[in-house]
């Protein structure tokens, strides 16, 4: 397999991290991942648009353009010859002996990359999966793809020991969103999610998802759920690259709805393919 390390594609056993790299140390970087449908990347513009402002949002400086960056992506699935499946990429703030504060300008980021094969998840997108509540002990700037991930990492290990796809995120009674997805509630022909702040990550799918809604008359809300609301709404999605538009079908023992995935997630989930490469 071929990896992205910095500007250069090259074979993955050929990269050296040093154990003083501060996304090592500190998880001090941050990350994207995009999907890859028949060899083209999906939305890859706003995901790397995401990528530079959460590099921004940490004072992380990217030492390549938006466009080398593109290309660099492109190039690293042509390698892989990926076909369908997903790429990742990540930035960290650089190798220096530890230290909390920052390094000085001249120490370089750190970028690296690799793809990985996977099927779409078609099953779970006809009939639908299991989620938990998990209290949300992540910080307060969900909006930053950070590398730090381990109150995602705690929530999602909880849910998949419950035998749940998904752990769906509280902070007291407000639902704000999954471990890796956002989660949206429809009742009484509209749909609810929570405002993109900086209590969760604006997903790229997220954005895609309010379009179709919209698109299909179905009026969208940006306002947070309490955990009751959400156990009362018709239907429950959550979504994500991977994820796409995933049906919810039961938290913790309570049937969502009928307990069958309902009309407007079917109709969501046509919109959301119709825009697909
Ligand atoms: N997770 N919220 C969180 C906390 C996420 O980690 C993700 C994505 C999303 C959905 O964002 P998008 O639609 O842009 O994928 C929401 C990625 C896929 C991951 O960590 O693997």
């Amino acid at each position: 397999a071929y990896s992205l390390w910095n500007d250069q594609i090259v074979e993955e056993g050929s990269i050296t991290v040093s154990p003083e790299d501060r996304g090592y140390q500190f998880g001090d970087g941050i990350y994207e991942v995009v999907k890859v449908y028949n060899g083209q990347m999906f939305t890859a513009q706003e995901h790397i648009d995401r990528f530079y402002a959460s590099a921004e949002k940490i004072r992380l400086v990217i030492p390549y353009t938006k466009d080398v960056l593109h290309k660099l992506l492109h190039d690293l699935i042509e390698a892989n010859k990926l076909d369908n499946g997903h790429v990742y990429f990540q930035i960290t703030r650089g190798t220096v002996s530890r230290n909390h504060v920052f390094p000085d300008a001249s120490v370089p980021a750190v970028l690296t990359g690799n793809v990985k094969v996977g099927e779409r998840s078609i099953e779970n997108f006809q009939n639908g999966v299991k989620a938990t509540f998990v209290e949300d002990i992540r910080w307060l700037r969900c909006d930053i793809k950070s590398l730090n991930l381990l109150g995602a990492v705690l929530a999602k290990q909880e849910a998949s020991e419950k035998g749940c796809y998904e752990a769906i995120l509280h902070r007291g009674d407000t639902v704000t969103e999954c471990s890796s997805a956002n989660v949206y509630g429809i009742k009484g022909g509209k749909l609810y999610t929570h405002p993109a702040n900086n209590f969760i990550l604006n997903g790229i799918t997220r954005q895609i998802i309010l379009k179709c809604a919209t698109e299909i008359g179905l009026p969208v809300i940006e306002e947070a759920m309490t955990k009751g609301d959400l156990l009362k709404m018709d239907e429950v999605i959550v979504s994500s690259v991977s994820s796409e538009v995933t049906p919810v079908i039961d938290v913790d023992g309570h049937a969502i709805g009928t307990g069958a995935v309902g009309e407007w997630t079917r109709k969501l989930q046509e919109a959301f393919e119709a825009k697909l490469p």
